[in-house]
Parts: structure tokens; sequence; C-alpha cells
């Protein structure tokens, strides 16, 4: 008889481990403003460094300066198109998510015109909203609104149904919301656009530092994430299939490469930052140490990640929970680990205040998901946004709760 094989134990992320990776917490305070960006490893600040001080000049093949420059470009499409399961040569690196997705409406706007509909939704961030909204103005295309559920948080494929035409020329619609963390059904979401013909473009940005992004696999056309959420610079990037870019002109120079996807790509590429951006996507694959191509060893990871701030979340929502007057705003069944809160009689921005007294990082605000802010019925004012990251650990929840406490009682 067969011995049965013992039940492998799955992977975990060694908090201790991770957090040494960060000279910024070794600061004295507990972070929970991952979702405005991460803090960073020395890996990644060792890279920036590193490239800057090796022979650089324009890319080429010719001298060794201007293949370290061309290396660091190649590097980070590779290391991108792992992180978000698509082609490398379809990676368009840029300043920001959101100067990338202004640059892309206006692009795509080429070919819109009276009678067009572009779809958002009101969960997102303004950055997967007013590009689509401006552009489509611009061009006489109407917008049409796919509505969340204010009291469950969901944004359920049939609200995007709903708007979702003949006439529907693209779908802007995030991955997980940067306000309660929401993460939609988006294969549900691709399908009812594809089926009307029209481009999904994803927003990324808040989803990459919780969980595996797939491009191909959640059906997006074009998906969009920002390296400084996930340990990386501040830059942003953006993803399509080379074929889809290759259709598309956006306003170029003359003499500028028209190859995919430099065409994209206004002026001299930040080097540097490139450099950056692998380095941080190699300590994420790292996270769990082993074997395999590095979209495997991301998928370890992330998965690793994605149970250890379960576990945590789980570990604070009951506790958060009982706070005098807490009321939590992010319900969604699906959702990244980030938390909005609001105490009855306090303002959220003097809670943030108070916590930053005791060492605690949370901010308060909307943080620029003002169309989700405001259907919640929190206005212009938001909540107190609580971000766990994969380098939180227990004294941090416990840091956190003994700092409202504090604030706002026991
Ligand atoms: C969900 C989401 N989308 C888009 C953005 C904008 O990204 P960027 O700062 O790269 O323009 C952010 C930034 O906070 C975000 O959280």
């Amino acid at each position: 008889m067969q011995a049965t094989p013992e039940p492998q134990a799955a992977p975990t992320v060694d908090v201790e481990a991770l957090r040494a990776q960060f000279p910024a917490l070794q600061g004295g305070a507990a972070h929970f403003d991952g979702p405005g960006g991460s803090q960073v490893p020395r890996a990644v600040a060792d890279a920036i460094s590193r490239q800057l001080t090796s022979p650089m000049s324009t890319r080429g093949e010719v001298t060794a300066a201007e293949r370290n420059s061309d290396a660091a470009v190649h590097g980070a499409r590779e290391a991108l198109g792992d992180l978000m399961g698509t082609d490398p040569g379809g990676v368009v690196f840029g300043r920001s998510m959101t100067a990338l997705t202004f640059d892309l409406a206006r692009t795509l706007a080429q070919d819109w015109g009276p009678g067009d509909e572009v779809v958002v939704s009101r969960l997102d961030h303004d950055a997967n909203i007013r590009p689509w909204l401006l552009a489509a103005e611009r061009v006489g295309a109407t917008v049409r609104w796919a509505e969340f559920d204010p009291s469950s948080g969901e944004l359920p494929p049939d609200a995007v149904g709903a708007v979702v035409t003949d006439r529907t020329r693209l779908v802007a619609v995030t991955a997980a919301s940067n306000l309660i963390g929401t993460k939609p059904d988006l294969p549900a979401i691709a399908a009812l656009a594809h089926d009307r013909g029209a481009l999904l473009f994803v927003d990324a940005v808040h989803l990459a530092p919780h969980a595996l992004v797939d491009r191909m696999g959640m059906g997006a056309d074009l998906v969009a994430c920002s390296p400084y959420k996930f340990f990386g610079p501040h830059c942003g990037a953006l993803a399509a299939a080379p074929e889809l870019l290759d259709s598309l002109h956006p306003d170029k120079l003359v003499p500028s490469s028209d190859a995919v996807p430099e065409r994209f790509e206004l002026g001299t590429l930040p080097y540097e930052l490139m450099a950056g951006v692998t380095a941080a996507i190699e300590v994420i694959a790292g996270i769990v140490p082993g074997d395999g191509s590095r979209r495997e060893r991301l998928t370890t990871s992330l998965a690793a990640v994605a149970a250890h701030e379960l576990q945590l979340r789980q570990d604070l929502e009951p506790r958060l929970a009982e706070l005098p007057g807490a009321t939590l705003h992010s319900r969604a069944g699906d959702r990244t680990p980030t938390l909005l809160v609001t105490f009855e009689g306090h303002d959220s921005k003097d809670v943030s205040r108070q916590l930053a007294a005791c060492g605690v990082n949370a901010p308060a605000g909307h943080f620029y998901a003002l169309e989700a802010s405001r259907a919640l019925g929190l206005g212009d004012t938001g909540g107190l946004r609580i971000g766990l990251a994969s380098y939180t650990d227990a004294d941090d929840i416990e840091r956190l709760l003994d700092g409202l406490s504090e604030v706002v009682g026991r």
C-alpha cells in the first residue's frame, strides 16, 4: 500500500525577516499608511543607487553605459510582466498611473465620438474616473456610471452590466478599492464588456501589493499599477497585449521610437527607477524563499501575504468594531485588508493626528476615491483608513488598538 503523502504546510510570511529589510520600519512608527505608498526595502534603494552610479547614457548596444540603461529597461519590463501576468513587450512605463491613464484616455478617445459610451464606476479612485470622463466629454461621448452598493460595499457585475450597451467602447473599473478594499468580480465584468465589444481597463494599483495580478486571467485588456505601492519607487506602469498597443497612436515626437511599448513613453526613461522596480519585485518574489520562475515565486509569496493579511484583519476587525461609536465601512465579501472606520463624535482627521502622536500612522480622508466617499455618506471628509501590509505585525495591531482606545475610549 502506498503511504499517504504528508500534507504540505501552506507557505507563510516570516514577518520579522521581512521587516528587517526595511530601514524605515526601524524608525519606530507602526505603519498603516501602505495604501498611500509602502515603505521601501534596502535592496530597492541599493538598486537605484547602483544604477545611478554605474556608467549610464541613452539606451543602446555600443558602450557599457548604453547597455546598462537598456538592461534596466528590459529588466523592469520583464519584472512587471511577471508581476501582472502579462507580456513584457506590452508594459509601458510612466510617471504615475494617473499620468498614464490621462495619456491613454486621450489616445483612445481619438476613435470615440457622439453616441459612443464609456463606463466608469463610483467605487474607483478618481484616477480611473476623471481621465475617461474628460476624454469622453471632449469628443461628445456619453459617460455611464456603474453604482456600487454603499451598504455592502459591493460592486456586483450586474451593476456594470446595467450600464453596458452596444455603444460602450470602454469599461474602467478597479481591481480593488483603495478606500474600502472591495475586489469586484473582474472576470464576470470582463465577460459583460467583451460581449458588447468594449475594452476593459483595470486599475490594479491597490490590488497589486496584496494579491497576484493576472491581466489575462482577470480579462483585462489594459491594466495599470504603481510600483510605489509595492516596495518600489514612485512611478507607474500600464500593460496590454502588444498587438492592442500597436493599434493605438498616442501623440509623440517625430524622431522618437514608434515601436511598442516605446511609442507610449514620452522622453527619456528613468533608468534608475526602473532598476528599483525590478528590485522591488524580486523582494516580493523572495518573501517565501523557494525555487521556480519569478512568476511562480510571486504566486507563492503573494498567497502567503494574502493569508497573513487576512489573519491580521480577522483579528483586528472585531476588536475595532467594539470600540465606542465605531462604524466599519469596509464590508465587501472579497476585499483587501484596507479598513475604513469612523467614530461617532470624533473627526477622523483628529483621530489620525492623535494616533500619529502615539507613533501610529493611519491617515484620514477620501484618498481620491471621492465619488465612493460621497456614496458612502462620508462626503468629502472620508474616514480613518487602516491599511494592513505584508510587513504589518501583531505588535502594530496592538499599538493601533491601544492608540485608538486612548483617543475614543474603550
Ligand atoms: C486605486 C488607486 N488608483 C490609482 C491611484 C493613482 O496612482 P498614481 O499615484 O500612480 O497616479 C491610486 C493612488 O493612491 C490608487 O490607490
